[in-house]
């Protein structure tokens, strides 16, 4: 991970949050002169980070703004591979397509791409996806999986598990995971993954995981459409939500689901996932391009495909749409 020496005192004031800590100390701690520490900190405050400086007490961090620039994200993250290398971008298109470039040239799974703003963001089956400035969280993952292609849906299967326990840790608030890619909180979403393949038969090239999150977006953000089917953190919690801790903690829980699955196999990420399943044991009807099927969710297959049983017996669902019921 690139530490910058701005990172580093960062990270250390952090940690000793709401408590000051000596000029001294900080510079002990950073292995920088005392004048570079003061000079870091002239630079921190321009990018609107609250530093109180105090005689005989030294510095305290009072306020951290809401960004999502790497060096706020690298004081937070406790990963090997996930997040070490990030591309930010202020306003981008897509970061899918900024990370399917990346991708294809020599990045290292587990590379992020992250934006604040995407002027053309895109959602499963082409459709829109809505990324208002400083709001949400919206990055690619970049994997490289050893898996043959037939496997992928596992990807967003084990993506969705991961996300869920980062918002609830960070949140406290209870996720509900909607086959395929959604993420919901009492029925509402408030997260969507995008996963995109380049492969053959036997073997995946790459992956781009892409995550869209709404994370600090208010009610007057969402397109009127969308209003009695979406929802954001900040809407469900009544207070703003501070993104890069919350990417961090994404990023941690998604490496750990990553790295379970190349180990141990699909199973226990298909109990986690069938354990916080939306409508599990309830009667759905699923859209498919074959037509409308109605049975109860009884989980997912191995291949990851949505079990559902019918009068007939359970058949396996592989590509379709649940609707979410409307309150
Ligand atoms: C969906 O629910 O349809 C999936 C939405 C995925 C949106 C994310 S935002 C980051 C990444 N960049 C994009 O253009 N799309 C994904």
């Amino acid at each position: 991970m690139p530490q910058s020496i701005r990172d580093e005192i960062l990270a250390v004031l952090l940690d000793r949050q709401p408590n000051y800590l000596s000029g001294e100390e900080l510079s002990h701690k950073v292995g920088v002169s005392r004048a570079a520490i003061w000079k870091h900190m002239e630079e921190l405050r321009a990018g609107g980070y609250e530093i109180e400086a105090k005689p005989r007490s030294g510095y305290r961090l009072v306020y951290r703004p809401d960004r999502v620039a790497p060096e706020e994200i690298y004081s937070h993250l406790q990963t090997k591979r996930f997040g070490r290398e990030i591309q930010y971008q202020n306003h981008t298109p897509s970061t899918q397509i900024i990370a399917h470039q990346w991708a294809k040239e020599d990045a290292p799974e587990g590379a992020v791409v992250i934006a604040d703003e995407q002027g053309d963001g895109k959602g499963r089956l082409g459709r829109v996806w809505h990324s208002p400035p400083r709001t949400g969280i919206w990055m690619s993952l970049i994997l490289r999986p050893p898996i043959a292609l037939q496997s992928a849906s596992h990807l967003t299967i084990l993506t969705s598990v991961g996300i869920k326990r980062g918002i609830e840790r960070v949140t406290g608030l209870d996720i509900q995971i909607k086959w395929p890619n959604d993420l919901l909180i009492v029925g509402k979403k408030v997260c969507g993954v995008l996963t995109e393949i380049r492969g053959e038969q036997d073997c995946i090239h790459y992956a781009i995981i892409g995550i869209g999150m709404n994370v600090n977006t208010k009610k007057q953000d969402f397109p009127k459409e969308i209003l009695d089917i979406a929802t954001s953190l900040t809407i469900e919690l009544g207070g703003d939500i501070h993104r890069a801790t919350l990417i961090a903690a994404v990023l941690e829980e998604l490496e750990e689901c990553y790295e379970r699955y190349l180990q141990e196999g699909f199973q226990t990420i298909q109990q986690e996932w069938e354990s916080s399943a939306y409508k599990m044991n309830q009667m759905i009807t699923v859209r498919t391009p074959q037509g409308n099927h109605t049975g109860i969710l009884k989980g997912l297959y191995d291949t990851g495909a949505l079990k559902l049983q019918v009068d007939q017996g359970t058949i396996a669902i592989y590509s379709a749409e649940i609707d979410i019921e409307k309150y």
